[in-house]
């Protein structure tokens, strides 16, 4: 009975435990100091460089390449032009943990909120898409590999929590992580837009990368939704599991 008391407690200590420190490798920073939100810039740089091949224990995925089986986006309503439904498979997302955090704000009191602003020189994403739609008077209907390609990349985040109480701890959980995305440059080249007319399809693509802010301005809303959704949901895994603070230290 007593062993069996014993271990137990041993058992939940280490279950506890094991959900209560940050994955190994991250660094925290102290509310309290002067220079808080330059170190948080520093210490989420390199957080994800650590958590670049994932992280088993926390259940996050391998983040660069960071990979996505299925995304979907439509381009924003009212424009007649320029409307185009697309889908990507198998995409290989590359660049993410080269971001240079520029600066970082943060909010604690009542609710949580967390900003930052970064820079990434070069960000891919490679995969199969589908599109149908309409870009000027061309009725699109392609399928293929594609390859957008971002350069100098400024990156904004805003993520808002909710503090919520777990065994005495109180942890954060983000409802939501708006992404914005302003490239320098895009390029753009999607494999057979129009099925069977290569002529055509090439034709288009050079008209994409002319018009590359015309068409990021469309294709980028999408994007940036799928991936305010997907790293959300990453960094709740550390936010719900780690009390709030042991992460940002008080
Ligand atoms: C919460 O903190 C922010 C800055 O961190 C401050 O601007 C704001 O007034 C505070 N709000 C409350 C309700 O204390
Ligand atoms: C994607 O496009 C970029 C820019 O044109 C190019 O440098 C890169 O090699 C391409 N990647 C693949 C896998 O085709």
């Amino acid at each position: 009975m007593r062993i069996f008391f014993v271990s137990s407690v041993i058992l939940c200590i280490v279950l506890s435990t094991h959900s209560i420190s940050l994955p190994t490798g991250l660094t925290t920073c102290k509310r309290s100091d002067a220079d808080f939100n330059k170190c948080l810039s520093k210490a989420i740089e390199n957080s994800l460089k650590t958590l670049r091949d994932g992280n088993k224990e926390f259940g996050i995925p391998v983040i660069d390449p960071f990979f996505i089986d299925y995304s979907e986006s439509t381009t924003p309503d009212g424009n007649e032009n320029f409307f185009l439904r697309s889908s990507l498979r198998n995409t290989i997302i590359t660049g993410l943990t080269q971001i240079k955090v520029l600066r970082t704000a943060t909010k604690f009191n009542k609710s949580f909120g967390l900003k930052l602003e970064g820079k990434i020189d070069r960000f891919s994403i490679i995969g199969d898409y589908t599109m149908n739609g309409k870009v000027l008077l061309l009725a699109i209907n392609g399928e293929g590999k594609c390859n957008v390609t971002m350069n100098d990349v400024i990156v904004v985040a805003d993520g808002r929590g909710k503090y919520f109480e777990k065994n005495q701890n109180t942890f954060v959980e983000l409802h939501s992580l708006t992404i914005k995305l302003k490239p320098k440059h895009v390029s753009y080249n999607f494999e057979n837009l129009f099925k069977n007319n290569k002529e055509l399809s090439r034709t288009l693509n050079d008209f994409m990368n002319e018009q590359w802010e015309l068409v990021t301005e469309n294709l980028i809303p999408g994007y940036e939704e799928n991936f305010g959704r997907l790293f959300m949901k990453i960094a709740n895994k550390i936010f719900t599991n780690v009390p709030t603070n042991e992460i940002f230290r008080e």
